[in-house]
C-alpha cells in the first residue's frame, strides 16, 4: 500500500533525516539514539557526561582503543602531504608501504593486497575475483558460492547475497542462483545426545553432500568467518574450519576466509586463519581492526597461486576491472600503518593471548545465571546467550530480553551489542583484567535487572 496524498500532508516535516544502517523506515523522526561526544581508552562518553565501557569496541573495530594521538597525528600529517591520489594511475608511498606491510604479516603466499573501502567491499571484491579467476581459466560455469546460515559478510548486493541471516533478507532481494547455504556450526544447536565431535562430522558431511548436489565444477568458492561474529559469536567445533578447507581443496573450490572481525588481534594474531585454525586460505578479507575504526578501509588478500594460475593462461591483457575511487586512500593507509605500529610497540597481540583465558573465565562465570544458556568465547570476542525458558524456545521473546539487558547495562555504564538473543562483547584489545571484571560485573547486574523486570 502506498501513502496517500493526505498521509503525506499530515506526516511530520522531516528536513534532512539521517538514514541509519538497518533503518526502520516506519520510525523516522523517533530517533532516540545515544549521542556520543568523546572517548578515551575503552570508554566512550555520552552527551550527558556518562562514561560507558565500549563493550562492542564500536562495531568490533576499535581494537587499539579510543583517543590514540599517534593515529590522529599520522593521518593529519598524511592529509597535509597528500590527501588523495588516483589508485588507477598513480601510487603513493604510504599505500605501497602498507601493502608490503600487510603482506609481511599475512599467512603463506597471500602477498597481493587489493585495498577496499571496508569489509563489504572486500568481500564483494573477493567474490568478483572468483568470477574473474574462473573466467580467465576458461571455466565460466564455476561460479556458485557455498556459505553458512547465520554467516554475515556485508551489505553490498554480492556480500549480502552470501550472508545467511534470514531476518535480514525479509524485504530485500539477493542475487539469484548464487549461494548454497549449509548449516551454522553452532555446537549448542546439535541434536540432543550427539557429541560435539559427531556434530562436526555431520557438518563436514553436509558440506560434502552440498558439493555433490551442486557439482564441484559449478562451485567457485566457499566463504566463511573463522568465528561467526554477527551471527552471535559462533565458535565452531575444533577442527571444523580446517576440515572445510580440506574438503574445498579436494574439490578445487577456492576458500575465502572472511577475517573482517577476526583479524588484527581479535583472536591474538594479525590473522587467525593460519595461526589459530591452521589454514592458509586462497583469499582473506579484512577491515575494521585494520584501522581500528579511525578511518574506513578494508583489504582483500589474494594468494600468489591465484595470480600465477591466471598468468599461466595468457600473456594478454587481463584486467580485474574492479576498484574504488578510495582504494588505498593515503590517509586511511597512514591510519592503518600507525595502528600496526601501536600493535607492535605495545605488544597488543601478546596482550590478547595473555588475557584471553581471563576474559573467557570471566564471561563463563555468567553461566550461573538461570537465563544464560550458552557462553561462547574465543580471543576477545564473546556471546552470552539468554533464554527466558529454554524448554520453549521463542526467538522474539528472547531478543526482546537482550534488548532490555542492553538498556539496563547502558544505565549501569556498559554498551552491549545484543545480537538476536545473545549479548555480544568485543572490547578494545587494550582492556585490563580490572576492566574485564568491571565489564562482566555490569553485564551480570544488567541481566539480573532485566530478568527481574520481565
Ligand atoms: C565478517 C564480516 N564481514 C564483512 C562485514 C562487512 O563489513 P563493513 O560493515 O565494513 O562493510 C562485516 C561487518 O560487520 C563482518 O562482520
Amino acid at each position: 500500500m502506498t501513502a496517500s496524498a493526505d498521509d503525506l500532508k499530515n506526516a511530520p516535516v522531516q528536513n534532512g533525516q539521517l538514514v541509519r544502517p538497518w533503518q526502520d523506515v516506519t520510525s523516522f523522526g523517533q530517533d532516540d539514539a545515544t549521542v556520543l561526544e568523546n572517548s578515551s581508552g575503552i570508554y566512550v562518553r555520552d552527551s550527558e557526561g556518562n562514561d560507558l565501557i565500549d563493550g562492542p569496541g564500536g562495531m568490533w573495530c576499535v581494537n587499539v582503543g579510543h583517543g590514540r594521538r599517534e593515529i590522529i597525528e599520522a593521518v593529519s600529517k598524511q592529509l597535509e602531504e597528500l590527501p588523495y591520489f588516483s589508485p588507477w594511475t598513480m601510487s603513493a608511498p604510504m599505500t605501497t608501504k602498507l601493502a608490503e606491510r600487510i603482506a609481511s604479516i599475512s599467512p603463506g603466499d597471500l602477498n597481493n593486497i587489493f585495498f577496499t573501502t571496508g569489509g563489504s567491499t572486500a568481500v564483494d571484491s573477493a567474490l568478483r575475483f572468483v568470477f574473474f579467476y574462473n573466467n580467465c581459466l576458461g571455466r565460466p560455469e564455476k561460479k556458485q558460492i557455498i556459505a553458512r546460515v547465520n554467516g554475515y559478510h556485508g551489505s553490498t548486493y554480492l556480500s549480502s547475497s552470501v550472508s545467511g541471516k534470514k531476518s535480514e533478507k525479509a524485504h530485500m532481494d539477493m542475487a539469484k542462483g548464487l549461494t548454497n547455504f549449509i548449516s551454522s556450526p553452532k555446537p549448542k544447536d546439535r541434536p540432543k545426545g550427539m557429541s560435539v565431535e559427531d556434530f562436526c562430522d555431520t557438518l563436514i558431511a553436509e558440506l560434502e553432500a552440498k558439493i555433490e548436489e551442486v557439482g564441484a565444477d559449478k562451485i567457485g568458492a566457499f566463504i566463511a568467518e573463522p568465528v561467526m561474529g554477527s551471527g552471535g559469536v559462533v565458535v565452531a567445533p575444533d577442527g571444523y574450519f580446517k576440515r572445510c578447507y580440506e574438503v574445498c581443496k579436494k574439490h578445487d573450490i577456492l576458500f575465502i576466509s572472511d577475517e573482517v572481525v577476526t583479524s588484527f588481534g581479535r583472536l591474538g594474531h594479525y590473522f587467525a586463519s593460519e595461526d589459530v585454525f591452521g589454514v592458509v586460505p586462497d583469499m582473506i578479507t579484512t577491515a575494521k581492526g585494520m584501522t581500528s575504526g579511525y578511518l574506513p578501509m578494508g583489504a582483500l588478500l589474494i594468494s600468489d597461486r591465484l595470480i600465477a594460475d591466471i598468468n599461466a593462461t595468457t600473456n594478454e591483457y587481463r584486467a580485474f576491472t574492479s576498484g574504488f575511487t578510495y582504494s588505498g586512500h593515503p590517509a586511511s593507509a597512514a591510519c592503518a600503518m600507525a595502528n600496526i605500529d601501536i600493535f607492535e610497540r605495545d605488544g597488543l597481540l601478546e596482550h590478547v593471548r595473555e588475557i584471553a583465558p581471563y576474559f573467557a573465565k570471566a564471561m563463563n562465570s555468567l553461566s550461573d545465571l538461570p537465563v544464560v544458556t550458552d557462553v561462547r568465547v574465543l580471543g576477545l570476542m564473546a556471546g552470552v546467550e539468554c533464554e527466558l525458558d529454554a524448554d520453549t524456545p521463542d526467538e522474539d521473546r528472547d531478543c526482546a530480553f537482550t534488548a532490555k539487558v542492553d538498556v539496563a547495562c547502558q544505565e549501569l555504564g556498559l554498551l552491549v551489542r545484543p545480537i538476536y538473543n545473545s549479548c555480544v562483547m568485543s572490547p578494545p584489545l587494550t582492556i585490563t583484567k580490572e576492566q574485564i571484571d568491571e565489564m562482566v560485573a555490569i553485564l551480570r547486574a544488567g541481566i539480573i535487572q532485566a530478568a527481574e523486570n520481565t
